[in-house]
């Protein structure tokens, strides 16, 4: 599969080293609007300064691509994307889907109506930390989940378009935890409160951090407490999780993963006690590919039979209108249904 990158700069380096490393998906092209970083990132990978184009209409229309890889700023999601869903390429599209849930929405009807794959990067679902904890919840050991508790504490300086956004923490990065949570529970949300707000000390225009409650239609509650200006002390990258279950606890911190089970109810002096088995930490799952190199694999075995990914945009979709839905109960202070 020859595929045309629009935007190599920033998050494009991931995706320069997944083509690079994969065995069936090479480069047709790259896009990027960038002069300096074209000319930069020509010299860092080698890359043909002559297959390098200003725009994606020049590139589609001199070399010959059998799909797209967008990942530019949210902001241009829409329009480069539905332009390669219309030329009948289906596209590997960076998260989130767009910066509006209009334009996300116009997205995936493009998919929709081209009947074009357009597949979303929630590279989150694909960690090998990740993949244990859904093992472990789709086992069933554990029972229904009743509760889960997420807490994501980060201080990146990136600069750039991160530090213009409203809602920097939630749209782009608590995206990838709620997004999650949905893939864990198995199911979607169905009301939202949320409240976010801006530390004093903040380096973002927006709001960098948040507490939002959701209510799924499985009857689990979630809840998420995040800051992207944390000054100390910070989670790593995948956030801690607890679930409370049926029949124990499910812990996930600092990327390892710890169950306890509850073996019985049993007599203590005075009172009933609950009887533990010993906290036992779980190896992670080993993967053949992670991240972006699962995604790329994923993508490039879904064109190849005509099938949708995991995270096509009409899933997506569910997870653009949750994060939107928790933009709206920030905005307005009032609880949001998702019916
Ligand atoms: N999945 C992840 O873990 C992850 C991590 C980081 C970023 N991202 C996502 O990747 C996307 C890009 O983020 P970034 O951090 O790389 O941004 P960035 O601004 O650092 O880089 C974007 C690149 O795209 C180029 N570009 C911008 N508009 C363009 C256009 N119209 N045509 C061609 N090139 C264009 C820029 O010049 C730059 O090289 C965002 O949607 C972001 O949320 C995802």
């Amino acid at each position: 599969m020859k595929v045309v990158q629009v935007g190599i700069g920033g998050m494009g380096n991931a995706w320069l080293s997944a083509v690079r490393k994969s065995e069936d998906v090479d480069f047709a092209g790259f896009v990027e609007i960038n002069d300096d970083i074209a000319r930069r990132q020509a010299e860092a990978y080698g890359l043909d300064p002559a297959l390098i184009f200003p725009t994606l209409p020049q590139a589609l229309a001199a070399v010959k691509a059998d799909a797209v890889i967008n990942v530019t700023p949210p902001q241009f999601h829409r329009d480069l994307t539905v332009y390669a869903l219309e030329a009948g390429l289906p596209v590997l599209q960076e998260k989130p889907l767009a910066h509006t849930l209009e334009d996300a929405r116009a997205i995936a009807a493009a998919a929709e109506d081209t009947g074009a794959l357009c597949s979303v990067a929630q590279n989150y679902r694909y960690l090998p930390f990740s993949q244990t904890i859904k093992s472990l919840l789709d086992s069933g050991e554990l029972g229904a989940v009743a509760a889960v508790d997420v807490a994501f504490y980060k201080g990146p300086h990136f600069g750039g378009f991160r530090e213009e956004m409203a809602q920097p923490l939630i749209v782009d990065m608590a995206i990838h935890q709620f997004d999650a949570m949905r893939y864990f529970l198995g199911s979607d949300a169905v009301t939202i409160s949320a409240r976010s707000w801006n530390p004093p000390w903040s380096w973002y225009a927006g709001d960098a951090s948040a507490a939002v409650q959701i209510g799924f239609a499985s009857g689990a509650q979630a809840s998420y407490t995040g800051s992207w200006c944390s000054q100390a002390l910070e989670t790593t990258w995948n956030a801690n999780w607890r679930f409370e279950c049926e029949r124990g606890v499910l812990l996930a911190e600092d990327d390892r993963v710890t169950v306890q089970k509850l073996l019985r109810v049993g007599e203590g002096p005075g009172a009933l006690v609950n009887v533990h088995e010993e906290r036992r930490e779980v190896s992670l799952a080993p993967m053949e590919r992670a991240a972006q190199d699962y995604l790329l694999h994923e993508f490039y075995e879904a064109v190849a039979q005509g099938a949708r990914t995991g995270t096509s945009a009409q899933d997506n979709i569910k997870t653009m209108e949750l994060v939107f839905g928790i933009v709206r109960a920030c905005d307005s202070g009032q609880p949001v249904s998702l019916d």
